[in-house]
């Protein structure tokens, strides 16, 4: 199937493609939805280069919260992140999965978990990082319906973007289950930060719209990892727990990577032109020899 882009409120000027001379507006934020296991992570570095031409983002966002074989992340899936040039990673209900972790939320600046979480709990809410002049404050969420998070996403938000000082743009990464929330929190915050844009389901939404107050907006921007499982996991496995209701041992599914993500183009400090829609297949990999 042919990779799909939906824009939604693109202004003329966004859509014509120019190119942002340093320091001054437009700003185009990419942000990738969660990588999921081995297979997302090479998804996410064989599309970020394709992405980079087609696109130029000033700034990269990504969410790692199943980088590590599904569940959590580790320090080395971090930095080879940071070292593809992501500028910041968000996390989710998955965060503290793999331990190793645990410090280096604590050192690492552009690394964020959830700001409602409990304060000690591992790691910060917020980080703030800068290209030439630009400054984009990112803020992690998550949703209080289904997902353990000991304080409100409603009330801690503003304690977030107190925290951020003077920025150019906000990006708010809310991690929920129930679309409720998320739709919730993008009205709350309309006009006040430049996106607010969902993840956790793993599964994109065809809501992706800028809301009247300039805030770009999507429910879920879905997953990068395979869409021949169910979620992330291998499919028969997944239909095998359900069917028997017995515990099954879950694999990350290799099947048809795919990297979902949106951008956004924003032309005025704190307002999005539009948010457009990336659903792309990994590219095609070269036979291996021998
Ligand atoms: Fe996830
Ligand atoms: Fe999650």
């Amino acid at each position: 199937m042919a990779e799909s882009e939906a824009v939604a409120g693109g202004s003329p000027a966004a859509q014509a493609g120019e190119t942002r001379r340093p320091g001054e507006h437009p700003v185009r934020i990419l942000f990738v939805g969660d990588v999921v296991g081995g297979i997302g992570r090479s998804t996410l570095l064989d599309c970020l280069p394709v992405l980079r031409e087609r696109h130029s983002p000033t700034f990269v966002v990504v969410n790692g919260e199943n980088a590590a074989g599904g569940l959590g992340i580790t320090p080395k899936n971090a930095e080879q992140m940071f070292a593809a040039g992501v500028d910041a990673i968000t996390l989710g209900n998955h965060t503290y999965h793999r331990r190793e972790i645990y410090p280096y939320l604590e050192t690492h600046e552009r690394i964020v978990r959830p700001a409602n979480f409990l304060r000690s709990q591992p790691g910060k809410g917020t980080c703030v990082v800068e290209h030439d002049g630009v400054r984009l404050g990112v803020i992690n969420l998550s949703g209080n319906l289904y997902l353990r998070a000991g304080r409100s996403a409603f009330t801690e938000v503003e304690v977030a973007l107190s925290e951020l000082g003077e920025v150019d743009h906000v990006l708010v990464d809310v991690h929920a289950e129930a679309t409720s929330e998320k739709v919730a929190m993008g009205w709350h915050l309309d006009g006040r930060v430049t996106c607010v844009l969902g993840t956790h389901t793993h599964v994109p939404t065809a809501d992706a719209r800028v809301l009247p107050g300039g805030t770009a907006y999507i429910t879920d921007v879905g997953m990068t990892g395979p869409r021949g499982g169910v979620i992330g996991v291998k499919r028969e496995q997944a239909v095998e727990a359900l069917l028997t209701q017995m515990p099954v041992r879950f694999e990350t599914s290799e099947e048809d990577p795919w990297l979902m993500g949106v951008l956004v183009s924003c032309s005025q400090r704190l307002r999005a032109d539009s948010i457009e829609q990336l659903l792309m297949p990994r590219p095609p990999q070269p036979p291996r020899a021998g």
